[in-house]
């Protein structure tokens, strides 16, 4: 890489030109496709072959030509264009009557719109001392989207979006991607598949894509970054995705974030003051004040510490719950059986001991499979 570096340095000092420097082919304003709707015109079908001569070396054109080929997947030229300041122009093949003829630099500006003028189109440019030079094919579609292309219902159902989604005729046959999208999956947690699109191909090969009132859930599962998403747009040949449309939705039930239940602990019971009062991820929202949950005993147990009961508040730009301190809380109130209930403790305590002994059965037989 360095060496590369010098060596580049050390021949422009020198003065070497490069010769002929040609492409890569583009269309004007570097477009990303012409535009059937938009009509033939130098601003949206003109191809460009873009070169550069060497100053030094006095170079003229003699001609540039150009071909088309690859349409329908065809690997074979059948489009061809020259033109030269000398020996004049000419257009055959699918390219005959297609051209103008008129223009002095030698770009290929299509002067009639067919999706078959979509294609490969390469060039090559010869100097008048014989040297030459081509670019590599390059794919120009010629894209047609219906008026009014997209249309999108959304219904609200207590914790579904319930979806229609119209994509009239497009040329040639879009990508269409729509359902919700999570940034922090970098891709779609609920996406409509292929086999739930209805896909209409027409006669003349456009294509319409539809799905009728697919439901999307918002439940526990459902990442809080999740927003309705739909794109429809063409993918080449080599995989270049030109984006045509791009529509978000957001609906506050899809964000909304609140306290997650507590897990319940031995012997413990919550008491929810905003009890309804949930979000579809079954959290705990606020509705007039912050949600509060009161940790007390189960009936037959009592605290064995200080506290008799815990008020925890949801802090909701963390959504944690919090004691009266601020603090982030492990909710333990260390609850024993009440004293009058001496036999049923024991048995208590024999419970667990046998569950804690198969717990460890159940990991040394787990350890010994893995050893398998
Ligand atoms: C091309 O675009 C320019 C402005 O962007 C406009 O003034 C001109 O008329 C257009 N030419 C054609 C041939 O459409
Ligand atoms: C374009 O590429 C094709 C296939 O590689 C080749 O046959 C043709 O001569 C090229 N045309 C030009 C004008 O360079
Ligand atoms: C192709 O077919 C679609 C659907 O019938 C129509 O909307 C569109 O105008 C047609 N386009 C051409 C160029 O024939």
């Amino acid at each position: 890489m360095v060496t590369l570096t010098t060596t580049t340095v050390i021949l422009v000092f020198l003065g070497v030109g490069w010769g002929l420097q040609l492409g890569p082919v583009r269309l004007v304003d570097n477009k990303r496709y012409i535009s059937y709707n938009l009509g033939p015109s130098s601003n949206n079908s003109l191809l460009e072959c873009p070169y550069e001569l060497d100053e030094a070396k006095n170079e003229e054109i003699q001609k540039i030509s150009w071909s088309l080929s690859g349409r329908y997947g065809k690997e074979e030229v059948e489009g061809f264009y020259e033109w030269s300041p000398s020996d004049g122009v000419k257009a055959t093949g699918a390219l005959e009557g297609a051209v103008n003829l008129h223009r002095q630099d030698g770009n290929l500006e299509l002067t009639e719109l067919r999706y078959n003028l979509g294609g490969f189109y390469n060039c090559s440019a010869t100097l008048t001392n014989g040297e030459a030079q081509s670019t590599a094919r390059w794919e120009a579609l010629v894209i047609e989207t219906s008026p009014n292309v997209i249309s999108i219902n959304t219904e609200i159902k207590e914790c579904s979006t319930i979806n229609t989604i119209k994509a009239n005729a497009v040329y040639p046959e879009p990508t269409v991607h729509g359902g919700l999208y999570s940034p922090s999956l970098s891709g779609y947690y609920n996406e409509i598949t292929s086999d739930q699109w209805l896909k209409v191909v027409y006669q003349n090969l456009s294509v319409a894509y539809s799905v009728n009132k697919r439901e999307f859930k918002i439940d526990e599962d459902t990442p809080y970054d999740v927003y309705f998403l739909f794109t429809l747009g063409v993918t080449k040949t080599n995989g270049d995705y030109i984006s045509l449309f791009s529509t978000t939705g957001t609906d506050l039930m899809m964000s909304s974030r609140g306290c997650p239940a507590l897990t319940r602990k031995e012997y413990q019971k919550e008491t929810y003051s905003t009890d309804g009062t949930k979000n579809c991820r079954n959290e705990y929202i606020k509705s007039f004040d912050n949600p509060k949950v009161t940790v007390t005993c189960q009936e037959g147990y009592h605290s064995d510490g200080e506290l008799s009961s815990l008020e925890l508040t949801c802090d909701l730009e963390t959504f944690t719950w919090k004691d009266e301190d601020g603090k982030e809380s492990n909710y333990d109130l260390r609850c024993v059986l009440d004293s009058n209930h001496d036999h049923g403790n024991d048995g208590g305590s024999i419970t667990v001991t046998t569950s804690t002994t198969l717990l460890v059965m159940a990991t040394t037989l787990l350890l010994c499979l893995l050893q398998l």
